[in-house]
């Protein structure tokens, strides 16, 4: 676990207010330190005595109390992280003007940590072009503003401007302050990522499936969405993750499925990621009904197993075609000779760049942690070290921005 952190959470006056406590929750649970300092508009949508004791520190709004402890320096200088949700127009219009007229902004005019801001408002007020240039000019700065998600607002309208659940704030807050700020390198860079296990149906309640959770694909895919691109998620089964905001998602079941979700999509996009795990066989009939144990010729004893089309593959082909000119990324999990098991598999697949886990003993399937190493079929050869899913999905991107970097100078 990482080192417990001084963690600022500022609350401005959003409906969304409620939900800081359920942040506070993920900072508090994880040993963190948690000061909340609320804007006073927030207030009326939440009571300091709530943020008190959910925090066990005390809460101010102002400038002008516990005046002998210089507050308004004293807490940005002490944090290690701020985090400011939800975050109004007002306020975001605040900071990007440098205002130091509450004890937030004077906060984050004092800290040099790394400060997130999760916006949170109607789509009106998101898309304007005052809060638009506001949002440039904080990210311009080394901010990391991140992308709020869509879906349904206070009224009954839905659009941009929801604020992203807890759980996703405090990952990637957690990840800006190990990894640094969440830049734009994507800006309208197309993304398509496969993520989650397959299933593939042997009889109506019975199917071959695999341990994939879909947790690395799922942060690429959000990680993706922060840094600007447009990102669409051919998805199997993820358990019950948060879907990634700001990424449409492609509900699929069985690896055929997948194939056909991510082939219509492989022509219009930049870089084709794939993170799923697909089966590689499937039964050969699926059977309509039940099948019963123990009765004579017991079929259930012996499933007949076709190949499963190999989807990277078939992208790759595409692209010899001229269908696709994406960035092609695939993943390996092997168990033995990792490095040397994941070159061949490169060279077999004909993909850009593969990430290879060794999934020995458990590791990776599921857990909230990965790493390996992400190698180029140009020779590279980037080590990923062990961190959270987030974490992995930064440096990833780093590597595949640089790559695409390098093939557009190349073209
Ligand atoms: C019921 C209600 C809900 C509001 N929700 C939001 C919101 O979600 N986002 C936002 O930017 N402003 C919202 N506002 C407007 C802000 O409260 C207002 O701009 C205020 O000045 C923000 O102050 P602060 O940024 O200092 O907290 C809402 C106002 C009301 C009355």
């Amino acid at each position: 676990m990482d080192e417990p952190r001084n963690v600022v959470i500022g609350v401005s006056g959003g409906i969304a207010a409620y939900k800081a406590c359920h942040l506070i929750r993920q900072f508090t649970e994880a040993g963190d330190s948690v000061r909340v300092v609320p804007t006073e508009n927030a207030l009326n949508f939440v009571g300091a005595a709530t943020f008190e004791a959910l925090s066990g520190n005390p809460v101010d709004t102002g400038v002008f109390t516990r005046v002998d402890e210089v507050q308004h320096v004293m807490v940005g200088q002490e944090a290690d992280l701020v985090v400011v949700a939800p975050a109004t127009a007002d306020v975001i219009a605040r900071i990007a003007a440098g205002r130091a007229d509450d004890l937030l902004t004077a906060t984050i005019l004092v800290a040099t940590c790394p400060v997130v801001i999760a916006p949170a408002m109607h789509t009106e007020m998101w898309l304007n072009p005052a809060t638009q240039a506001n949002v440039a000019t904080l990210r311009s700065r080394g901010l990391t503003v991140l992308e709020p998600a869509h879906g349904r607002l206070t009224g009954k309208d839905s659009g941009p401007g929801r604020l992203l659940e807890p759980e996703q704030i405090a990952e990637l807050a957690r990840t800006v302050a190990s990894t640094g700020p969440i830049g734009r390198g994507l800006d309208g860079v197309r993304v398509l990522i496969s993520a989650g296990g397959t299933q593939e149906n042997i009889d109506p309640v019975r199917f071959i499936g695999n341990r994939s959770s879909g947790r690395q694909g799922f942060a690429l895919a959000e990680i993706a969405a922060h840094r600007g691109a447009e990102v669409t998620v051919v998805a199997g089964d993820t358990e019950d993750l948060p879907v990634p905001a700001g990424a449409e998602v492609v509900r699929v079941r069985s690896t055929r499925d997948l194939e056909q979700a991510m082939n219509s999509r492989v022509g219009s996009a930049d870089v084709v990621i794939m993170a799923a795990a697909v089966a590689d066989f499937r039964p050969a009939a699926e059977v309509s009904s039940k099948m019963k144990k123990g009765v004579a010729n017991d079929a259930l004893s012996r499933i007949e197993l076709v190949e499963n089309p190999d989807v990277l593959r078939g992208i790759v082909d595409k692209r010899r075609a001229g269908e696709t000119s994406a960035t092609i990324v695939g993943f390996a999990a092997e168990t033995d000779d990792v490095l040397s098991n994941g070159r061949a598999k490169l060279q077999h697949k004909g993909a850009d760049l593969l990430m290879v886990n060794s999934v020995a003993g458990g590791a990776v399937f599921g857990q909230a942690r990965n790493s390996g190493w992400l190698i180029g079929a140009d020779g590279s050869t980037e080590e990923i070290a062990d961190g959270p899913k987030h974490v992995v999905a930064t440096k990833m991107w780093d590597v595949i921005e640089a790559f695409q970097a390098r093939r557009s100078l190349a073209n």
